[in-house]
């Protein structure tokens, strides 16, 4: 819950922070990817930092998260907060990172409203941001102790192809070997990471038309229903 200390100046500076999440948002990503460029190549899909819109996921979900714990006091959003768990449990995220996030964010915000912040705004902004960094920190850790193996990555292979339209096709994949599988929630969602080892890949060629064939293994990209065999659609 926000402390009576920081309401009023969570309120208070809301709109502004709110209304400066587009200039933050690309400062935050250029340190962090400057100081850890593995997150952009292992983790962050670098097509969704291409869109704004995804790029200001982050951020953005954390002032959304300020105006609930200022309109609905004593609660939490657990829907928002759940979905977000999930999509950060497929990924691997980690407790450690959510410091990293932090130094990072918060010194864009710092750089960004420079004029106006002081350590009382700093301090009621840090304190949102780990209200909800701990709660996604223990769903995450929820998530995890369920899950059938303690293994990030399991291999898994392409037991069917069909064609799903005009340059698509839809892969069917299933384990490539004995790992457990984690048995699918409704909200599930699974990451993948691919590498193309067909003749045409190997020779430098497109693997599907208008596609390039990636170097090596690519960064998490897709999510998809989690279902047993999981299928995803390659465009
Ligand atoms: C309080 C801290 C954090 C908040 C509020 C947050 C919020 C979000 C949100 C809203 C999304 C989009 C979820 C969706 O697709 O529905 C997201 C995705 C993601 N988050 Fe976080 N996150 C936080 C911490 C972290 C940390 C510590 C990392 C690891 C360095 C991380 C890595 C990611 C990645 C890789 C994605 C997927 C984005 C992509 O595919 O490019 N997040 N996060």
């Amino acid at each position: 819950m926000l402390s009576d200390k920081s309401r009023p100046v969570i309120e208070a500076t809301l709109p502004l922070v709110g209304s400066r999440i587009g200039a933050i948002t690309p400062n935050f990503y250029s340190r962090l990817f400057a100081a850890h460029p593995e997150l952009l190549d292992g983790l962050f899909s670098r097509s969704n930092q291409r869109s704004g819109d995804q790029q200001q996921a982050l951020a953005g979900s954390i002032a959304t998260f300020a105006t609930h714990l200022v309109n609905h006091p004593g609660t939490l959003p657990e829907t928002v907060l759940s979905r977000i768990a999930h999509r950060h449990a497929s990924l691997g995220i980690t407790e450690p990172q959510y410091q990293v996030v932090y130094e990072h964010l918060f010194a864009a915000i710092a750089e960004d409203l420079a004029e106006v912040i002081t350590p009382e705004i700093a301090e009621a902004w840090t304190e949102v941001y780990w209200l909800m960094a701990d709660a996604l920190i223990k769903l995450e850790k929820g998530l995890y102790a369920a899950q059938a193996n303690s293994k990030m990555w399991t291999p898994w292979k392409v037991a069917a192809k069909t064609a799903a339209g005009a340059g698509s096709l839809t892969f069917t994949l299933e384990p490539a070997d004995d790992t457990p599988v984690t048995p699918a929630l409704p909200a599930s969602t699974s990451a993948s990471r691919s590498s193309f080892r067909t003749a045409s890949a190997r020779s430098g060629s497109t693997p599907f038309p208008g596609t390039p064939a990636p170097a090596g293994p690519s960064p998490p990209s897709s999510t998809t229903a989690a279902r047993s065999p999981r299928s995803c659609t390659a465009r």
